[in-house]
């Protein structure tokens, strides 16, 4: 009988790229997308699956939905991949954030402890936890103190330790996976990726002239989403449950980033970009490193693509899109 796994978050970027995933493994792949006012909205990164995939209407905050969800599809895997995923705008929203992102989690753990014990849990968690926390070799690792500087990674802290409480009390088969930042063509366009690559592909099809950035001196630890939700299926299915640092383990800043994509089009990136303080956080966090030695040993896992591939990537895509 094939394996069901039940996703939270399908329609996002990791969402999407983990279903396709589990398709490619034989799973029955079930998720929870919310209603939006443009219906073509709801499913733009999964219409593709259509007839492949099933999908209920769900919210993390509405119990009653998850309950419905959870007990019709008694799943053996679930993903919680679903939240409020953009840190600036968790500033903005922090209260909608908190509840998402840890109530959330809660609300799912529940759903899980009483309903389908014996499956497996993975959670999102995220490297944002760390906030400014770095080893002195300038990595951060499952040692590092966790010390958030958003609404969004404080609340992704409390689900993290969440889950490791539902694990230990009720012996649960419940895992973490921290993951450092990952991006794709499927990326959301308000994320740095994905924003400096469309704007530059737009400016060098003369349809505009600037790229509004905010910090340019923060350092991401930046790999494809494609690799990492190989690693959520693994992590899920080791023997035990645990959690696991997901990175590339190289460091980019947000110019470099610049730098690369606008070379690639050949263009000087200091000639278009202007900062705004729009864009800027009431607290950053400043650099992000990860090591995932430990997860490449012991899952076997190793990413595919490099920094300049996923960029190429990318670029390559939104030069597709705007018909070159
Ligand atoms: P994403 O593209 O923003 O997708 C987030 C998904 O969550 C969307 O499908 C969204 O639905 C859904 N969602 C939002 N609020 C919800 C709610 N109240 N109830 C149910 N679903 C809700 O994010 P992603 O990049 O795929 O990230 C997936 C997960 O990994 C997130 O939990 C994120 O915080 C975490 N994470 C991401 C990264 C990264 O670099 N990408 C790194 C570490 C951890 P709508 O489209 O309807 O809003
Ligand atoms: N979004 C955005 N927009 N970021 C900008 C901009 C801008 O115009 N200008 C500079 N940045 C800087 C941000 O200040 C930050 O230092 C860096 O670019 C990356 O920002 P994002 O791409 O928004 O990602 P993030 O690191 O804040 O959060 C992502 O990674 C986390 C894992 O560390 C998200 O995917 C989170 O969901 C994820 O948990």
């Amino acid at each position: 009988m094939k394996k069901r796994a039940l996703i939270t978050g399908i329609s996002g970027q990791d969402g999407s790229y983990l279903a396709e995933h589990l398709l490619d493994n034989n799973y029955e792949v079930h998720g929870v997308v919310r209603r939006h006012s443009v219906a073509e909205n709801q499913d733009i990164r999964i219409k593709e699956l259509n007839g492949r995939i099933n999908t209920f209407y769900g919210d993390l905050l509405d119990v009653p939905s998850l309950m419905r969800i959870f007990n019709e599809v008694k799943p053996d895997e679930i993903y919680n991949l679903g939240a409020m995923s953009h840190v600036r705008i968790s500033f903005d929203m922090p209260s909608f954030t908190i509840q998402t992102n840890a109530l959330g989690v809660l609300n799912m753990l529940e759903m899980y402890r009483t309903i389908v014990p014996e499956a497996k849990f993975y959670q999102a968690s995220s490297s944002e936890m760390f906030g400014n926390s770095v080893d002195e070799d300038g990595s951060q690792r499952l040692t590092t103190p966790m010390r958030p500087v958003s609404p969004y990674g404080c609340a992704k802290l409390l689900g993290f330790n969440l889950v490791r409480h539902y694990r230990e009390a009720y012996n649960l088969h419940a895992c973490n996976g921290i993951l450092f930042n990952h991006e794709s063509p499927r990326r959301g366009s308000n994320f740095v990726t994905n924003k400096v690559v469309k704007t530059a592909v737009e400016i060098k099809l003369g349809m505009r002239d600037k790229l509004e950035l905010g910090n340019l001196d923060s350092y991401r630890d930046w790999g494809h989403s494609k690799d990492y939700v190989k690693a959520m299926h693994m992590i899920v299915n080791y023997e035990r449950p645990d959690e696991w640092i997901v990175s590339t383990g190289e460091t980019h800043s947000v110019r470099d980033l610049c730098k690369y994509v606008f070379d690639k089009l050949g263009m000087d990136y200091k000639d278009y970009i202007v900062q705004n303080p729009i864009y800027m956080r009431p607290e950053e966090l400043n650099y992000l490193k990860g090591d995932s030695t430990r997860t490449r040993e012991v899952l076997g896992w190793e990413p595919e693509y490099t920094f300049e591939t996923l960029m190429d990537d990318m670029i390559d895509s939104w030069l597709t899109k705007l018909g070159t």
